[in-house]
């Protein structure tokens, strides 16, 4: 089937979501979801989103964090948009309905986090995310323009190589016109014809073992796009978060909140000896990279599995009041963080690099926008600040949403699209082939890309990768489309995007640690 609208908007976490309802009162909007609409990694975050709001703070100060923490690789202009914007783009869910916490004095409470000067980070307990989905959720659900396809997955959008032409990644004409659609509980394709094309397909933690993203975060949008020959940018710096719940059972990895370390909570090894001093002065608030790699050279040289996060400092009120959540998480599996120390474990948690976008949230594809995790807007550098994500998310979802409303007169529907082609293809009946090349891949990142690298582990992980790549690419071209195989095809792209940016940076810089170039 064909059908068309003015804004189609692939994902619905935050970035998506805030963008449609920018865009909704200037056309028909189609939002797509992979799962249910609250399946984001929107809906997990925990600490909150940065943001200057009262005195002492101010925005330089915040850009200097920002700067520094990414080991000043990060685009200083876009760093400076994304800061100055901030209160604003704050206030503005604040007037859609997100409640954050209050301070008797009616001041919004602020929160601190590892890398920040100031306390700065505003929150709903420690369940910000579920709150912002909630409030944009019930906003997108009443407007009439936008419709919500849940459940549907987006294989891959449309350029003029659907139409039989030869696309290089060389070319600057690259157009999207849309994309295909699949509905897994049927099998058909949709072929959907847009005039702008938002990605919001968020992160890639799945190409780990050991991940704080949900399943839905295969980096689609990213593989989307290199397949369509744009350009994807800052790939190598992948943040591990420092401390997940050490339940190896569970997955996704249960996330303990850097803002427990915010109020006191401080890192410990297996005999309950404080150890961060040793790495950094800021102790257990240093930024992630050093926290995430001094916990790992902690497991090595003990031969542990975890570290400790002690709580125990924090009043039982402060515990009951901000982290609910992760109180009662841990209640479950039988630990009393108010009397015990936490096991802890650094987990894939955050891409910086994707989809390269300038200031308007553009691709380098026409009528293409990406914003949030998807997106390489250059904010982060060598590593992203805490709770700048969501707060990224916002500003460049606004900034597309005003772009497109601006140029949607000029721009067609192009007619001449093939449907989804699916000749030759048969239904796979061996899904093995498929969770076991899954289950290869993931071992692969683990072990040879992460938080430490070295030349020849990353060469390894290419030379296994490109085995898996060639028979999974054999497969598909074979296969009925389904969610399973798009999903390994496009997490074995950003696994390779992955080790080969990894492989060229030769020095240790942020995220990126090689031990054959030391840091300096
Ligand atoms: P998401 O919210 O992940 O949404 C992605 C959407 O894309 C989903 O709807 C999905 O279904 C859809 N999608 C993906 N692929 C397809 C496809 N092929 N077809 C159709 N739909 C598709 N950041 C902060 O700033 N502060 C925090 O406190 C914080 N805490 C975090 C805690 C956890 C546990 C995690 C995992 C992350 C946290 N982050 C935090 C990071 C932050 O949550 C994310 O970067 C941000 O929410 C990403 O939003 P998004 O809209 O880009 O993507
Ligand atoms: C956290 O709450 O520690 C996560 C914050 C983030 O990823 O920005």
């Amino acid at each position: 089937m064909k059908r068309e609208v003015d804004f189609l908007v692939i994902g619905s976490g935050i970035a998506g979501l805030s963008y449609a309802l920018k865009v909704a009162d200037h056309g028909k909007v189609l939002v797509v979801s992979k799962t249910e609409i609250n399946e984001t990694a929107t809906w997990y975050a925990q600490g909150g989103i940065a943001a200057v709001m009262y005195n002492p703070d101010n925005y330089e100060k915040h850009i200097a964090d920002t700067m520094k923490a990414g080991n000043y690789l990060n685009d200083e202009k876009i760093v400076r948009i994304t800061i100055t914007e901030s209160t604003e783009r704050v206030k503005e869910l604040i007037e859609w309905g997100t409640q954050f916490d209050m301070e008797a004095s009616g001041r919004y409470a602020l929160a601190r986090e590892g890398g920040h000067s100031e306390f700065r980070v505003l929150h709903h307990q420690d369940k910000t995310g579920a709150e912002i989905q909630r409030a944009l959720v019930e906003k997108v659900f009443k407007h009439p323009n936008i419709e919500v396809l849940e459940n549907h997955f987006t294989i891959d959008i449309i350029t003029q190589h659907h139409l039989g032409r030869i696309v290089r990644s060389s070319h600057s004409d690259i157009q999207c016109y849309g994309a295909y659609i699949l509905d897994p509980e049927t099998g058909s394709i949709d072929t959907v014809l847009a005039k702008t094309t938002l990605l919001a397909t968020g992160g890639a933690g799945n190409v780990y073992q050991t991940t704080t993203n949900p399943t839905i975060a295969t980096g689609d949008g990213i593989a989307m796009v290199y397949r369509a020959k744009g350009i994807v940018d800052n790939m190598e710096f992948i943040q591990f978060h420092p401390t997940s719940l050490y339940n190896p059972n569970q997955k996704p990895s249960f996330l303990i909140t850097e803002a427990l370390r915010g109020a006191g909570a401080v890192l410990k090894d297996s005999k309950g000896k404080e150890f961060m001093q040793k790495y950094d002065s800021r102790g257990s608030l240093a930024p992630r990279d050093i926290v995430a790699r001094a916990i790992d050279n902690e497991m090595k040289l003990s031969g542990s599995d975890h570290v400790y996060l002690d709580a125990r400092s924090i009043s039982e009120h402060e515990i009951m009041n901000h982290f609910p959540t992760i109180y009662a998480k841990c209640l479950s599996l039988g630990i009393n963080i108010l009397k015990e120390m936490i096991p802890v474990v650094p987990a894939a948690h955050y891409i910086c690099g994707g989809v390269k976008t300038d200031e308007h949230g553009r691709t380098s594809i026409h009528n293409l926008y990406a914003s949030g995790e998807v997106a390489s807007t250059g904010l982060h550098g060598a590593n992203r600040l805490a709770s700048n994500s969501l707060l990224e998310s916002i500003v460049f979802s606004h900034r597309a949403s005003l772009h497109a409303i601006e140029n949607l007169n000029n721009i067609d529907f192009n007619n001449e699209i093939p449907d989804w082609n699916a000749e030759g293809t048969v239904l796979n009946e061996e899904m093995i082939l498929i969770t076991q090349s899954r289950k290869e891949l993931q071992s692969i990142m683990s072990n040879y890309v992460g938080i430490v690298r070295s030349d020849i582990r990353l060469k390894r992980a290419f030379d296994r990768l490109k085995i898996i790549s060639e028979e999974t690419e054999e497969l598909f071209d074979r296969s009925v489309v389904s969610v399973d195989i798009c999903e390994l095809r496009n997490m074995i792209k950003v696994a390779h995007l992955i080790i080969k940016f990894a492989s060229q940076r030769r020095e240790s810089i942020g995220l990126h640690y090689s031990i054959n170039y030391p840091a300096k």
